[in-house]
């Protein structure tokens, strides 16, 4: 039996640093748990000349990966550097050096995540990525073991905080778009560019991941149709509080028939369902089993001590074993056997904000296209007309429809010359 567990910290940002404080912080704690210490070995930065907090173990730094991968003493390597290339270069070096993995990096496990599981299957080792969605929540694990037993149907998450704060600010405040970033930004809740978050980019990697394991088939992220919020506006949430709808960006995925659907986009839903509650940089995923019915998890998706959380928790996990020379459980590995659904062969109610002259006969003309598309309106409300341009806003609800269907119609309507803008369309879920 090994006397201590050897630990190699890659990246010492905002995770990192929370690791190295709970590392620190809980070590009698987690050595009970494991039943021998964790001793953390090495950290790797990319700067060695980059201020570190003073409690940094300054001796242990370096920039240089292969002292972590030459050294004998590391058995986990904790990966918390993100981005692509280098974070997957590391893991897939560790693993063919023996070293188990642990990672954050949702944007590796979503592109490469089977790639690296069938290398550590081969190497009887272990990687695990708890933190890679929902930061503290837990999710993978449930969703590998504790919801085994079902067929999941569905899920509806809120899965980016960023574009959560920044939803929920317009909501909350009729700020519009730009307004609700810059503060989001600020407070350091969104990046300098905050493209990955706001245009759907980062909701798909995480969606990838849990439909790859709740429909038990791989799911590319770039097979994932996503739409961000940046086209929203204050008056799309005055509108939808008043029909009765808050407006979320939402990671869908579902399975019907051996069809798949997955997509990131905004969505209308119902302000009487929990998801739509969900305020801030919090995050929820709400998942339909035949067995359980629906499940919603919910808690802080980010941030340092949340994130750590979910590290240290594999890293335990594979200590404990390590420490009694268990072999890991062998990864679940999926074919892509099942069909995913063109964003066009969807079907769903749809939200649409129009400015319109104010002339009679105007709404017959836009009914009549979307009746030829088999579109059928479930209601239409008029928000005050503009005398001095002599237009009006007008929204239309519709029933279900085909997503193909629908864009046909809107590029018909949009051609009209009464119609003088088409300002939105937002799916309505729930
Ligand atoms: N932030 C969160 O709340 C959160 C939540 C869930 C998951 N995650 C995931 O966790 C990972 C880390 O996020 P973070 O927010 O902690 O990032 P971060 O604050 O930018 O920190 C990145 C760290 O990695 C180091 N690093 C970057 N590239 C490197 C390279 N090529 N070689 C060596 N070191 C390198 C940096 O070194 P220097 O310090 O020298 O610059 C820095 O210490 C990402 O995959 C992210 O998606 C983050």
């Amino acid at each position: 039996m090994k006397d201590s567990i050897g630990l190699g910290l890659m990246g010492l940002g905002t995770v990192g640093g929370g690791v190295l404080e709970v590392l620190t912080q809980k070590a009698e704690e987690l050595a009970r748990r494991v039943d021998c210490p964790l001793v953390l070995k090495k950290i790797l930065v990319r700067d060695l000349g980059k201020q570190r907090p003073p409690a940094t173990p300054t001796r242990i730094l370096t920039s240089d990966f292969r002292e972590l991968l030459n050294d004998p003493d590391i058995d986990i390597l904790m990966e918390v550097i993100g981005g692509e290339t280098d974070a997957f270069d590391f893991m897939r070096q560790g693993l063919l050096g023996g070293k188990h993995i642990v990672t954050a990096n949702k944007e590796v496990i979503a592109k490469h995540g089977a790639e690296l599981m069938r290398l550590a299957a081969r190497q009887g080792l272990d990687i695990r990525h708890e933190a890679s969605v929902g930061g503290g929540i837990p999710l993978i694990n449930p969703f590998k073991e504790d919801l085994a037993a079902n067929r999941i149907s569905a899920i509806l998450a809120i899965i980016n905080g960023t574009t959560n704060y920044i939803v929920t600010r317009m909501a909350e405040d009729n700020m519009d778009f730009a307004a609700a970033l810059g503060e989001a930004q600020r407070l350091g809740y969104a990046e300098p560019d905050p493209a990955n978050d706001v245009e759907g980019i980062d909701a798909a990697y995480k969606l990838a991941i849990l439909a790859t394991l709740a429909f038990r088939t791989e799911i590319r992220p770039e097979n994932i149709y996503h739409e961000g919020i940046s086209r929203l506006s204050a008056r799309d949430f005055r509108y939808a509080r008043e029909l009765g709808y808050a407006i979320k960006l939402l990671a869908i995925a579902k399975e019907e028939n051996d069809a798949i659907e997955v997509r990131v986009h905004p969505a209308f839903i119902p302000e009487n369902l929990l998801l739509a509650k969900v305020g801030g940089v919090f995050n929820a995923i709400q998942v339909e089993g035949d067995l359980t019915g629906p499940v919603i998890f919910y808690g802080r998706g980010a941030g340092a001590l949340p994130t750590a959380s979910a590290v240290i928790a594999d890293v335990v996990h594979i200590a404990q074993n390590v420490r009694l020379g268990l072999r890991p459980k062998p990864q679940v590995l999926f074919s892509s056997s099942k069909n995913i659904m063109p964003i066009e062969q969807i079907q769903t109610r749809y939200y649409m904000r129009m400015t319109i002259d104010d002339h009679p006969g105007v709404l017959a003309q836009i009914s009549r296209i979307l009746g030829d598309h088999s579109i059928s309106i479930a209601s239409v409300i008029q928000k005050g007309a503009d005398e001095c341009s002599q237009s009006a806003e007008i929204m239309i609800m519709t029933h279900p429809a085909l997503e193909s269907a629908v864009r046909q119609a809107l590029q018909e309507t949009r051609a009209l010359p009464v119609v003088r803008e088409v300002s939105n369309l937002i799916r309505v879920e729930g």
